[in-house]
């Protein structure tokens, strides 16, 4: 892609959407385990979930960041101050640290509980020797940090739409598959 382009690679958008559902399925899958009995399969089956998904995850992120370093990101149209373009990158790395973070941090708990699990089938090696009170603040601070993310998701999904209603630029043009941009629409 030329640094001309009016979108996203196909690639990054792809892996764009793609993550966005893998981290909606992240999230239910531990946020419904209330649902079933504690012990129970069904409750085992969807943490197991949650760390298969959260791993492809990093997987995912790692492909993103590297095709976004190949690749320039398009121009928004009208061009936002460079103050704005800062912050925005600013944020777009949070929410890579934020997401790498909670992945660390969900490894590090099970590593630290000494609880074997796998990764759609393989086993995954344990990074520590087990410490049940790390682990337990760990998984307070993991806890918390999926709250954040609510927010920070949220925060970046608003601002993707104020761009569009509000400052009615191409930004989220620019990260939709199909969708052409009119200047002045
Ligand atoms: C971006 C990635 C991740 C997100 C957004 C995420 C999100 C969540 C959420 C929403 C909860 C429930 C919080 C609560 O009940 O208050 C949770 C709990 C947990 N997560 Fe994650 N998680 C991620 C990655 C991981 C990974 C990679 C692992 C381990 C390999 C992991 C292990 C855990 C554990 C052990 C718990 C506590 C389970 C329990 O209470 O029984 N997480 N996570
Ligand atoms: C409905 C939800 C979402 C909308 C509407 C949305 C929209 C957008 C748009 C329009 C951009 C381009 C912004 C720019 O170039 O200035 C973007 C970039 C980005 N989005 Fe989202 N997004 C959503 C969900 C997510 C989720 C769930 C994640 C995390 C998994 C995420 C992570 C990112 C990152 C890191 C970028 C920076 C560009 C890149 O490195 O790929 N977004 N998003």
């Amino acid at each position: 892609m030329s640094s001309q382009s009016t979108k996203y690679s196909s690639v990054i958008i792809g892996l764009h959407w793609l993550s966005l559902i893998l981290m909606v399925l992240v999230y239910l899958s531990m946020e419904s385990r209330s649902l079933f009995e504690r012990g129970s399969d069904a409750r085992d089956l969807v943490k197991a979930l949650h760390y298969s998904l959260a791993l492809t995850l990093l997987l995912l992120t790692g492909f993103r960041v590297l095709a976004r370093l190949l690749d320039k990101a398009p121009p928004i149209v009208p061009s936002p101050t460079m103050l704005a373009q800062r912050l925005t990158g600013l944020g777009h790395l949070l929410i890579y640290g934020w997401m790498l973070g909670m992945i660390l941090l969900g490894y590090l708990v099970l590593s630290l509980e000494g609880h074997d699990f796998q990764f759609w089938g393989l086993s995954v090696p344990l990074l520590t020797g087990e410490d049940s009170e790390l682990a337990h603040q760990l998984e307070d601070v993991h806890k918390l940090g999926a709250t954040l993310g609510y927010y920070l998701i949220g925060g970046h999904a608003l601002m993707a739409l104020w761009h569009h209603y509000g400052r009615k630029d191409n930004t989220l043009y620019r990260m939709l598959p199909l969708a052409k941009f009119k200047s002045g629409e």
